[in-house]
């Protein structure tokens, strides 16, 4: 059975720690908004992919109005978003049938490459789900802020930096099995979809990562962002 492939791009949390007046996501960056060139990457990548955007509810209208300024014309099926990451993944899970393949990308990882996207894609013919992950540089300290905001140590806890791995998006997986996992009670620890499939038992294989493929969440990630793309 060939499998058609699916893009969930999660575009609907607030931004609040950039403090721009609009979340992150709609930013521009070398005059694009962040989403627009994240979708534009898989398109490129995978010119036949079916995207659905999850947008919060009430940027709907600005990001329709947006996309017809810029002639950016490609099919997507806007959704509104949920409480948390974990809800808005469950609302566009619903525009998603079974039998696909479903990559789910954060809106605002737009450097990614296109071979990467292509080669994790291919690998999907022979694994169930597919994460990638990037190794710690930094020495890692187990801490938790107090009362006051000051940082102590966790007493009990180490941290082994061989052992600890930073995920990255895309996680692609068979569609059925990502809409069968996300019928788990909700709970805090699902961050991202590996955590939500991984309590379903779902068996995910680990693939390497990109150090530019960076979730722009704080201002000076913009700036990064801005020189990666400057750099071509
Ligand atoms: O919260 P975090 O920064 O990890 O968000 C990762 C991605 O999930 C972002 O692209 C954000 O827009 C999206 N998100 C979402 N719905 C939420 C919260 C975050 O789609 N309720």
């Amino acid at each position: 059975m060939e499998r058609n492939f699916y893009l969930i791009v999660t575009a609907a949390g607030s931004g609040t720690r950039m403090g721009a007046d609009k979340p992150k996501q709609f930013l521009e960056l070398g005059g694009k908004a962040i989403l627009q060139l994240t979708i534009e990457r898989f398109i490129e990548a995978l010119p036949d992919v079916k995207v659905v955007t999850v947008l919060p509810k009430d940027y709907i209208p600005l990001w329709k109005r947006y996309c017809l300024e810029r002639s950016f014309t490609y099919p997507q099926v806007l959704v509104a978003g949920g409480i948390t990451r974990f809800h808005s993944v469950k609302n566009a899970l619903a525009r998603v049938p079974d039998g696909a393949y479903v990559a789910v990308h954060d809106g605002v990882r737009p450097l990614l490459s296109v071979g990467m996207i292509r080669r994790m894609a291919e690998r999907m013919t022979a694994c169930r789900a597919l994460v990638p992950v990037m190794p710690s540089t930094d020495t890692l300290k187990p801490l938790r802020p107090d009362w006051d905001g000051r940082l102590q140590w966790i007493e009990g806890r180490s941290l082994n930096r061989v052992e600890v791995y930073n995920a990255q998006t895309p996680q692609i997986f068979f569609s059925e099995d990502l809409r069968g996992a996300y019928q788990q009670a909700f709970n805090t620890s699902f961050t991202d979809d590996a955590s939500v499939a991984r309590q379903a038992g779902i068996p995910i294989t680990w693939c390497e990562g990109e150090r530019l493929n960076i979730k722009i969440t704080t201002p000076e990630d913009l700036k990064l962002a801005q020189a990666i793309l400057s750099l071509g």
